[in-house]
């Protein structure tokens, strides 16, 4: 490993994922595979539709294109998530035609399970004593199952009363010890960064370059999804910013192996209570200057972000954007994604509010290319639904109450006689 603050190199097996001597960043040191374009694209091909191993995995398939090893891995398998129409929400974004990629049919419901294949996998080579990570609920839920499955003890940091009840219930039953810090993500990130310095736990946020390994896989399996055509455009929610670093990655690597042959633009949004990234891309990336974040979006209710210089070089090195939404707005996406029979959770739907946002802007246009990541699963979150629902009110198209009625066939009669 190398850190990217002052190149100081560090021991792939240390523990350490902050650098020893300057604590920045520290970037996993590889390079690209010998098999290039047609080769490469054969060789995964081949490996689609495996039952079993390495090569059932939507990560560890694409092995060739991550800087770690695929021995004795920890997966369940994770990753072979569908890229499939928007349907109508294609049209409330203003788009021709959408497509989502859905990570939040990973095995927890959210994409983190492609990352924390990877950082357990190492833990457990690394002969860790624990793991630990500070979250917004899904790294939680994702570390808890992956760390049970290795059979090591797991350690989540969770801001209290600001996590989604879906991820809290997934972090308890998988047996973390859930600690509710009195305090924001930020907070929780620094003491668990604080707790793997002192305590010698492995901290696998996302600050880990080993989860950034599994993340770049998003990108790779959704470009094989499109038969190596690159789209326009790829949206996704942004908070601590470890996923916008891995895409710009994952990018930059297929382009260099000649698996596509240009790079699509990423669009990175954020909320508007909480976009520190959004306003540094406003000012030129002169600075980032932390917020103290407020978001109905709580996995993207982040203010001061972890990854905040891989991801401004994932912005230059693709010509991408970043944007930020309303939470009116957010929620407005999420009940258009769900009516299409897709469902995702809040921060998911960030993506493509900011998509409708930047068509209306004249950035995108309406039959530009757009995949749009849907992070995590509906379920994560179900009383923002369910509120959402009983009390919206009637006229706003998409408002669904449930109805309390009578037991008699007249009542049934007249609920499907409703238009
Ligand atoms: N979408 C969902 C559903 C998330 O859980 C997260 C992050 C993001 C988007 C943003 O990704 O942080 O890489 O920019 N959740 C983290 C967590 C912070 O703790 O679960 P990012």
């Amino acid at each position: 490993m190398r850190c990217s603050r002052c190149a100081a190199a560090v021991p792939a097996d240390s523990l350490d994922v902050e650098c020893p001597a300057c604590d920045g960043l520290l970037e996993l040191v590889a390079s690209l595979p010998s098999k290039r374009g047609d080769t490469l694209r054969e060789l995964f091909a081949t490996r689609r539709g495996a039952i079993d191993g390495p090569d059932a995995s939507g990560v560890w398939r694409y092995r060739e294109m991550l800087a770690a090893c695929a021995d004795d891995i920890v997966s369940f398998p994770e990753g072979n998530t569908p890229l499939v129409s928007a349907g109508t929400a294609a049209h409330w974004a203003g788009c021709l035609t959408l497509r989502v990629k859905h990570e939040g049919l990973n095995p927890t419901g959210s994409f983190k399970d492609r990352g924390m294949t990877v950082g357990v996998t190492h833990a457990r080579r690394l002969r860790a004593r624990a793991v630990a990570c500070a979250s917004t609920g899904n790294t939680a839920a994702s570390l808890a199952a992956y760390a049970a499955r290795a059979g090591i003890p797991a350690l989540v940091f969770i801001p209290a009363g600001k996590v989604a009840m879906g991820k809290l219930a997934q972090a308890l039953a998988y047996g973390a010890r859930t600690l509710l810090v009195r305090g924001d993500f930020d907070a929780c990130l620094s003491l668990a960064r604080k707790a793997a310095r002192e305590l010698g736990v492995y901290l696998v946020n996302s600050i880990n370059p080993y989860r950034l390994e599994g993340q770049k896989t998003i990108v790779l399996e959704m470009l094989e999804q499109c038969g190596w055509h690159a789209p326009d455009w790829i949206a996704l929610p942004a908070g601590n910013l470890g996923n916008t670093a891995a895409f710009g990655m994952a990018l930059v690597a297929a382009h260099a192996c000649g698996l596509i042959g240009r790079i699509p633009r990423l669009l990175a949004v954020q909320a508007d209570g909480a976009a520190p990234f959004a306003h540094a891309f406003d000012s030129g990336f002169t600075s980032l200057r932390p917020v103290t974040p407020n978001t109905v979006a709580t996995a993207i209710n982040i203010g001061d972000p972890a990854s905040y210089d891989r991801a401004v070089r994932s912005i230059r090195e693709t010509n991408g954007v970043v944007t930020s939404v309303r939470d009116e707005d957010i929620l407005d996406a999420k009940a258009a994604i769900d009516a299409a029979g897709l469902g995702c959770e809040p921060a998911s739907a960030a993506s493509v509010a900011g998509v409708r946002r930047m068509v209306r802007d004249g950035i995108i246009a309406p039959d530009d290319d757009v995949v749009c990541v849907l992070t995590g699963h509906l379920l994560k979150d179900p009383d923002i639904v369910v509120r959402f629902h009983e009390h919206a009110r009637e006229d706003r198209e998409a408002a669904n109450p449930p109805r309390p009625i009578d037991p008699t066939i007249d009542e049934v009669k007249r609920a499907l006689d409703r238009r």
